[in-house]
């Protein structure tokens, strides 16, 4: 007889950003004329930059010529991609991370979901809360949590470190040593963002415990301060600690094109092993490569004109996140993030709850954000909005709320 995966059927309700989708298309359907401003999943508005569009045609050439034409990529990816990444990401900064350490992915989605897969079951696993939720559901269905807790709204077997506004929503060391732990900065959902002597302690914290950190800087490129790192490899010893998440989504626009890449430096063992081979026939074994012309694509976001584009391009969202924060904030609301990250977490108003907020912001600004309490229970009375609309858009969407 067949059986089925139980640990699927852990996992409560369906993914956060289905519920909003569903409400959203339930209210416009009962209301036609409501114009709604969309500031609630965070995926981007504007058109791929110039430099990245005339490299994608060009592969796109290569591939009509015999002599050009590309099949299967390296697994791995290839190597003028990972070589100019391990040189602008990492060299550059002073980090000594190889073109060897880079498996160039489709996304951080899937990255930060499969990484999980080459850790034995029985590790204990250490997340934020709020946490972007592929952490949490990803160890849930490979059997590495309890069951969902309705009470607390979260998994038995899995160390929550709380972020709350008295720490500027950052997590402090747990009490119970975690073998995994999942770092997002600068954060989703929260905005927050880590200093590099904050984010040295966890890496110290790492090496003494020999637990691993599972860093996701997917949105690095909205770094704005100097004390904040961009990669966990700028504090002393991360080698021998951290597996790095990049995304090419948030900083050149590839949410519908997908391109990653996960850093696993060859120093970095555990059990006897070093991650780097377990995570290279992992790779190798389930993905069959990123496609060349997206590859050729990613390539150009390095690109001298590429740099300059992009550049603009994230002025153009953190313009938005300021109108956001300083907006909601000029009007008393309690804003937090939006300095080094492209979110912005509020605070609710008036004691309502998270899902309270979003049915009120919605009926009466027609404004669609996202309940923080999506992203654990230490989001309930949050809410995150986006910077990644229009600035049309994000200034009317905050005159709206100004008015409620
Ligand atoms: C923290 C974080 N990691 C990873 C991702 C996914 O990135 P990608 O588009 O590369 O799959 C997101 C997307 O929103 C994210 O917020």
């Amino acid at each position: 007889m067949v059986t089925v995966n139980r640990n699927y059927l852990k996992l409560p309700g369906s993914y956060l950003f289905s519920t909003v989708a569903r409400k959203v298309a339930e209210y416009q359907s009962a209301n036609p004329g409501a114009e709604m401003i969309r500031l609630g999943i965070g995926d981007v508005t504007q058109p791929l930059a110039p430099a990245i569009i005339d490299s994608l045609h060009k592969a796109v050439d290569e591939m009509a010529g015999k002599e050009t034409f590309r099949g299967y990529a390296p697994d791995l990816g290839y190597e003028f991609l990972r070589s100019t990444i391990a040189k602008n990401d990492y060299q550059d900064r002073g980090c000594g991370i190889g073109a060897d350490e880079i498996f160039v992915s489709d996304g951080a989605k899937s990255d930060s979901g499969n990484i999980q897969e080459i850790f034995g079951l029985d590790n204990k696993v250490a997340v934020c809360d709020p946490v972007y939720p592929v952490y949490v559901d990803t160890n849930v269905m490979a059997g590495r949590t309890g069951a969902y807790n309705p009470e607390h709204d979260n998994f038995d077997g899995v160390i929550y470190m709380p972020c709350k506004e008295e720490n500027g929503f950052l997590p402090e060391l747990p009490k119970e040593t975690p073998d995994l732990i999942y770092l997002c900065f600068p954060n989703n959902p929260s905005g927050a963002a880590i200093t590099r002597d904050r984010l040295q302690e966890w890496v110290d914290y790492a090496n003494k415990t020999g637990a691993v950190i599972i860093y996701d800087a997917a949105y690095e490129a909205y770094i704005t301060e100097e004390n904040v790192p961009h990669s966990i490899y700028e504090c002393q010893g991360a080698e021998n600690c951290a597996i790095e998440l990049r995304s090419f989504s948030k900083n050149a626009g590839f949410t519908g094109v997908r391109l990653g890449f996960t850093v696993v430096p060859k120093a970095l063992e555990r059990d006897g092993v070093k991650l780097h081979t377990l995570w290279a026939r992992r790779h190798g074994t389930k993905f069959n490569g990123a496609p060349y012309i997206v590859q050729r694509a990613g390539e150009a976001v390095y690109s001298a004109e590429g740099k300059a584009q992009l550049k603009e391009q994230i002025s153009y969202y953190m313009r938005n996140a300021k109108v956001i924060y300083e907006g909601l904030k000029n009007a008393g609301y309690s804003v937090s993030g939006g300095v080094n990250a492209p979110y912005i977490w509020l605070k609710t108003t008036d004691g309502m709850s998270s899902w309270e907020f979003f049915d009120y912001l919605l009926d009466k600004a027609h404004v669609v954000g996202t309940p923080g309490s999506g992203f654990g229970a230490q989001g309930e009375g949050f809410f995150r909005l986006t910077a990644f609309g229009t600035y049309e858009n994000t200034v009317e969407a905050i005159e709206r709320m100004k008015k409620l």
